[in-house]
């Protein structure tokens, strides 16, 4: 098997998927981008501009990849918990449905229908958020879930997602509970949180683990993995099953790469 892939991003112009743009464009593999904005770092011919509910668009650009990368998404919640009425609106039905619910439902059954053998689909450590609160940790892929907020529900369906179609339709997928890439915006509530150096996920260990998982020329038919880079204090993210299946290790530590 070639070691160059067709592989398709989504979320290409995302924080974290410019990075994996980046890495996996180093390595020679063939790269498309899809993202409601344009991705920097590809030709405009590899850059599809679309919403994932645009079925026409993500099945073309979908057409012939080796893997998927599925990292589009709307990446957290917005007041939530909520306030008191009338100030009580949220982003479920808004944007959390239609993106992280509706959309990776759309992604799989291009995987299906077009035949593509992987799928990596970007969960999150906040869906054991209650375990890093109450200090119960390392976690691991067998922690009980115990989801943060509503956007951490979203991605529990995501892996259930991806469980149901791996088994039904042989596809091998991959849900990776990425760790903390913090956002422009972001910066307060990462220094404020008390684990947040811990689960820390640099832009390059971000790049690396995705190039990681596209190689691999054999992944098993569903598996949930943690990526973060090194911790500072506590060993929080128990990442031995990214480094079995992967071969993957983190380089970094927090404040590597944060400045990016
Ligand atoms: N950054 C983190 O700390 C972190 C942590 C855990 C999980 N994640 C997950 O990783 C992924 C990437 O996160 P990020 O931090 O890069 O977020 P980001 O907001 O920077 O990037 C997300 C990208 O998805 C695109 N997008 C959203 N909805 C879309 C749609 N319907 N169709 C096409 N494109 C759409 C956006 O335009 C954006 O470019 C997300 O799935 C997020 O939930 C991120």
């Amino acid at each position: 098997m070639s070691t160059q892939k067709r592989i398709l991003v989504t979320g290409s112009a995302g924080r974290i998927g410019r990075a994996v743009v980046a890495e996996l464009v180093s390595r020679g593999h063939h790269v498309v981008g899809l993202d409601v904005n344009p991705t920097s770092g590809l030709p405009s011919a590899q850059s599809v501009v679309a919403s994932l509910t645009d079925v026409d668009a993500l099945r073309r650009a979908a057409t012939d990849a080796a893997a998927i990368v599925h990292l589009a998404a709307t990446p957290d919640d917005a007041q939530f918990p909520r306030g008191t009425p009338p100030n009580d609106g949220d982003n479920f039905l808004s944007d959390l449905v239609p993106n992280n619910v509706v959309g990776p439902y759309q992604i799989m059954e291009a995987a299906r229908v077009l035949k593509v053998p992987r799928v990596i689909l970007a969960s999150t450590g906040q869906v054991i958020a209650e375990h890093l609160t109450d200090g119960k940790v390392p976690v691991t892929p067998e922690s009980p879930l115990r989801p943060r907020y509503l956007y951490a529900c979203t991605k529990v369906f995501l892996e259930a997602l991806g469980r149901v179609y791996a088994r039904e339709h042989g596809i091998e997928v991959l849900a990776v509970r990425l760790g903390w890439c913090p956002r422009a915006g972001q910066e307060e509530e990462f220094r404020q949180s008390p684990f947040g150096k811990d689960v820390y996920l640099s832009p390059g260990d971000a790049g690396r683990f995705f190039a990681a998982a596209v190689a691999v020329p054999k992944l098993p038919p569903f598996a949930v993995v943690y990526a973060s880079s090194r911790y500072v204090h506590r060993h929080t993210f128990d990442l031995s099953s990214a480094r079995e299946l992967l071969g993957w290790e983190p380089r970094d530590q927090w404040a590597v790469g944060s400045g990016q």
